[in-house]
Formats: C-alpha cells, structure tokens, sequence
C-alpha cells in the first residue's frame, strides 16, 4: 500500500511538471474509442511508459499514453488505453490512473466503454448512459488498507454517476441528434465473453449491458469523491436466445465505427459540464 502511495504521488507529480495547469475533467477512453480526437487538438502526451510507476497497458486498441486535449475548447486529460482486470492486474492496479487523476485536482471523470447490449431493444452501434452498475468482476479496488487521505473506509455508492451530468448528457443528445439509452452496466472480469446462462442471469439481475471495465474505475472515482459520467459503446447484441458468436476484432470494428457518435455526443457535451 506504501508502494502504491509512493507510486501514485510520483506519477501526479511527474504529469504536473509536464502539465502545471491541470484540467478538472479527465476522459477514460474505452477500446477502439480513441479515433475521434483530432490530433490537431492535442496539446501534450505522455506516453503511459514514460510515467514513472505507471502500469503499461498489453491490449490491443488500447494506445496506452495520458493526453492533454482541447475537446471545443475546454481542457480535458484523457486516458487513451486503460487497464483490466483480464490481463492480470489487480484492482489497485488497475486503477491506479484514476486515483492519479484525483491527485493532480480532477473533479469530473467520464468513463467510456465497449458493452455487449442485454437489453432487447438497444441496437448495436447504440450509445447507453449509465444510471447504475453491478460489481459481477469478484474484485473490488477499495479491499486492503483504506488511505483516509484518499477517501473513507466504507464510501457512499447510492449514487456512482452523478444524476447533473447524466440530465446533461441526455441534453447534449438531444442537441446532436444522437440517440441515447439509460441503462444499469455490469462489469464481468472476462476475458472469456458470455455463455447464454450467463447473460441470462445477467439480464435477471438487472442489468442492461455487460462490459469488462469501468466499475473498478468509477468505484475509486466515487472514493476520491469525483463526480462520475459513464458511457457505453454498444458493440454487440449480447441475447441468450439469439447468441451470435463474437469475437474481440468484431467489438473493436464495431467501437470503431462508434466512435464518431461517442465523439460527436462528447464534443457538445464537455464545454456544458459546468463546475
Ligand atoms: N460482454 C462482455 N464484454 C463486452 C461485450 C460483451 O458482450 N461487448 C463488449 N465488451
């Protein structure tokens, strides 16, 4: 835990000398969802291997380096390539850029994801707010010694994402004429997809799309007491009457061909967050 402490301070301080004036608002780009920020609106980046105590990310679509970026003007970091539980590292880890994030003064995180959708009326390609989750991964980021200068003991999670910015999504839809669910995500650790059981029972619970991120990421987000937007990326039906055979090459061409609608939906949305 010292070890973390140590690494997590060392990295806040390392992207503060390459960024003093920090943007409150970071951006979690999920796989394959970095396409729609224009190169032209990059200010800085930092490769995640140049961080010092920054894990190094193994997946493919995942770029893996810290931007600074102009999103309509308003300054944004965005974290391009995040870590799952499915490669082997663990929870902390895992999350470790985020609790970065809350070093360096972010107060608003948008996580954005890949999610099979389980609800039978969201099509593929669709864009799905989230108004809840469901912890299925068995891990939890919080376990082990609790730093009480990083957040309480037992954190509040009757609320994850925050109810304002989710009502300005919705605006922000309807201002781009982009369709966009409500819904309860729940993350699996993966990286095996779902049996039809599986998403059976996933559907029972509640759930309404499935993914292999984000909860870890936004448990700790709520922790450090930041505000908390999620989004997913419907890449796939994931129905278990009708299971179509998925692969990871299909969801990453699918979240490629989102990422304009994730980009457009975002570009109205981040210059309306308010404080
Ligand atoms: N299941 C789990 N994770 C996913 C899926 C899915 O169907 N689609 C994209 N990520």
């Amino acid at each position: 835990m010292q070890q973390r402490m140590e690494d997590v301070k060392k990295a806040a301080d390392s992207i503060a000398t390459a960024c003093p004036e920090a943007p409150k608002t970071a951006l979690i780009l999920g796989s394959g969802l970095g396409d729609w920020v224009e190169e032209g609106s990059i200010r800085l980046r930092i490769p995640y291997a140049d961080i010092p105590g920054f894990p190094v990310s193994t997946v493919k679509g995942h770029a893996g380096a810290l931007l600074l970026a102009d999103v309509q003007g308003t300054p944004v970091f965005v974290l391009s390539g995040r870590f799952h539980l499915y490669e082997g590292y663990d929870a902390g880890t895992v999350t470790m850029p985020v609790r970065v994030l809350g070093l360096l003064g972010v107060t608003t995180l948008i996580a954005t994801n890949a999610a099979g959708a389980l609800h039978p009326l969201f099509a593929t390609g669709g864009l799905m707010v989230l108004t809840d989750h469901i912890n299925m991964t068995g891990h939890n980021p919080l376990t082990g010694p609790n730093i009480e200068a990083w957040g309480p003991r037992f954190p509040d999670m009757s609320q994850v994402y925050c109810p304002a910015l989710r009502e300005k999504a919705m605006q922000a839809a309807l201002r781009c004429g982009q369709r966009l669910e409500q819904g309860v995500y729940v993350a699996v650790a993966g990286p095996s997809l779902e049996t039809p059981a599986e998403t059976r029972m996933l559907r029972i619970l509640g759930a309404d799309a499935v993914g292999m991120s984000t909860v870890p990421e936004a448990i700790v987000a709520r922790h450090m007491g930041m505000r908390v937007l999620g989004i997913s990326c419907l890449t796939n039906k994931n129905l278990p009457d009708c299971m179509a055979p998925t692969s990871h090459e299909e969801i990453l061409d699918q979240a490629g061909r989102s990422a304009a609608a994730l980009g457009a939906l975002l570009r109205a949305l981040i210059p309306n967050l308010g404080g």
